[in-house]
């Protein structure tokens, strides 16, 4: 007999139907004559009920019926007698698939998710963290729809590379050296140069745009700061999108629409989902959420941030001068205390910024433009690029980086050069965002932070 998820069993037009489903027991209450059993297979948030009579010949099995153990059920769903469930199954067979011991973790509920996070691979099995990545997958999904609605191409950038795109060093070597590839004391590079795990895939996205106009890439970057921050990880995922013929204000209303349109995927689809995070997470989750949507997001350059900034009166740990980046701090202030909202900094001073950001005609400030939001701080970065060959080679002294390195993208402005923009969306702060979770470290399958790589 085929198997039925749970989430099937729930929505779906199969009442009186003969059903078979899989899953792992949550909990079990016996009664005189027959026992229920709370089925959870990870398809949707819900338990489906199932009550076995004492009177099955498989009701000898039930002692191995505990917390954590995998079963089958086969048995007719019908309308719930009880409450608190809409449909539930009369078992007529039980199988017992897999037992769990009483030394299984998740006996209770109420967990911290510190504890959680030392049992990353049975977490998966709690209510919270079932909800998190039925977010996350339906969130990675509707950033491909988004870009397919707007006829952008899909660019798999490399994850080996031997750029530094963000000229901030934090790169994780790739090499042979010290394993049987390559015997000791062979100190040859494999790729012919150093290579790195890619921080960011914009310069792969820049030539591909420059020929197919619009394109996006959407994979796995590294970085080797280290930083053990509630919103840094080492390895995490980006959206980078990348547009020819934009300038710094189209990429801005790039960035705006998409963050929209994937919280307004995640309100439509993921109902549950949000009011459990809503409940346990974070009480103001959707009324944050709907405001955004509600409400464009504020644009504000650099120079004025900084004034507000000094004219709020806060003691900040980093005084705030023209010049400073940005810390976290001041850009929590100005969403969460000035402005109450996602807010778009853009045109900031050309040395704080990476060499590939576009020099405005001040001759001081770039054009790059950084979204933060609430809870978060930067959830996007980007630019419009220096599109300009000679402009760019001064840019490259000025950084202190070897232009032969960079031939062929300078290239690509001797033939054709267009103006182009992009940015960079962090996968995981935007799952922050959408579920409430403070942590980076709860919203990635298995992190990866300094000092941690246990799963
Ligand atoms: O601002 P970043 O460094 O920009 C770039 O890498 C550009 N090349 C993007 C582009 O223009 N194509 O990173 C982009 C975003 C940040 O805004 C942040 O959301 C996320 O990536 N991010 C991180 N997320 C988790 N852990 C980290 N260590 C992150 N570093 C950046
Ligand atoms: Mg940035």
């Amino acid at each position: 007999m085929n198997r039925t998820l749970v989430k099937q069993a729930l929505e779906d037009n199969l009442l009186a139907e003969r059903i078979r489903i899989q899953g792992w027991i949550r909990t079990r209450r016996d009664a005189k004559s027959f026992s229920f059993l709370e089925l959870n297979d990870g398809s949707c948030l819900k338990n489906l009920q199932v009550v076995v009579d004492a009177g099955l010949p498989d009701y000898r099995r039930l002692p191995e019926a505990t917390t954590g153990a995998a079963v089958a059920v086969e048995g007719r769903l019908v309308e719930s007698q009880g409450k608190g469930q809409s449909r539930e199954v009369v078992a007529d067979s039980l199988e017992i698939v897999g037992v769990a011991d009483q030394t299984y973790p998740l006996q209770k509920k109420g967990h911290t998710q510190e504890y959680l996070r030392t049992i990353a691979h049975l977490r998966p099995r709690t209510n919270l963290f079932g909800s998190v990545f039925r977010v996350r997958s339906r969130l990675a999904q509707a950033v491909h729809r988004f870009f397919l609605g707007r006829d952008f191409v899909l660019i798999h950038s490399p994850i080996i590379t031997a750029n530094d795109c963000e000229g901030a060093g934090e790169l994780f070597q790739v090499t042979t050296r010290g394993t049987p590839a390559s015997p000791a004391g062979s100190d040859r590079n494999f790729f012919g140069q150093p290579t790195y795990l890619t921080v960011s895939g914009q310069l792969s996205a820049e030539a591909f745009a420059c020929a197919l106009s619009n394109v996006y890439t959407f994979g796995p970057t590294f970085r080797a700061e280290n930083s053990n921050t509630s919103r840094h990880a080492n390895e995490f995922w980006m959206i980078e999108p990348e547009m020819a013929f934009c300038d710094l204000a189209g990429n801005m209303d790039l960035a705006e629409s998409f963050v929209k349109y994937l919280i307004q995927d995640i309100r439509t689809h993921c109902p549950q989902e949000l009011e459990l995070f809503q409940r346990f997470v974070d009480r103001e989750l959707a009324s944050r959420l709907d405001f955004v949507l509600g409400n464009p997001f504020k644009r504000l350059s650099y120079a004025e941030a900084v004034a507000i900034l000094q004219r709020s009166g806060k003691n900040f740990q980093f005084p705030v001068e023209y010049g400073v980046n940005l810390q976290s701090e001041h850009e929590r202030y100005l969403t969460e205390e000035h402005f109450r909202q996602p807010v778009t900094v853009h045109d900031y001073p050309r040395d704080s910024k990476p060499f590939y950001m576009r020099t405005n005609d001040d001759g001081r400030t770039v054009a790059a433009m950084d979204v933060l939001v609430p809870g978060i701080g930067e959830l996007v970065g980007g630019s419009q690029r220096e599109e300009r060959e000679d402009v760019l080679r001064s840019q490259f002294e000025r950084h202190g980086l070897d232009s032969q390195k960079y031939r062929w993208y300078l290239e690509l402005r001797r033939y054709g050069t267009v103006p182009h923009s992009g940015f960079g969306l962090g996968f995981e702060r935007l799952v922050m965002f959408v579920t409430g979770l403070a942590n980076i470290r709860d919203v990635i399958p298995f992190a990866r932070t300094p000092g941690s790589a246990e799963f």
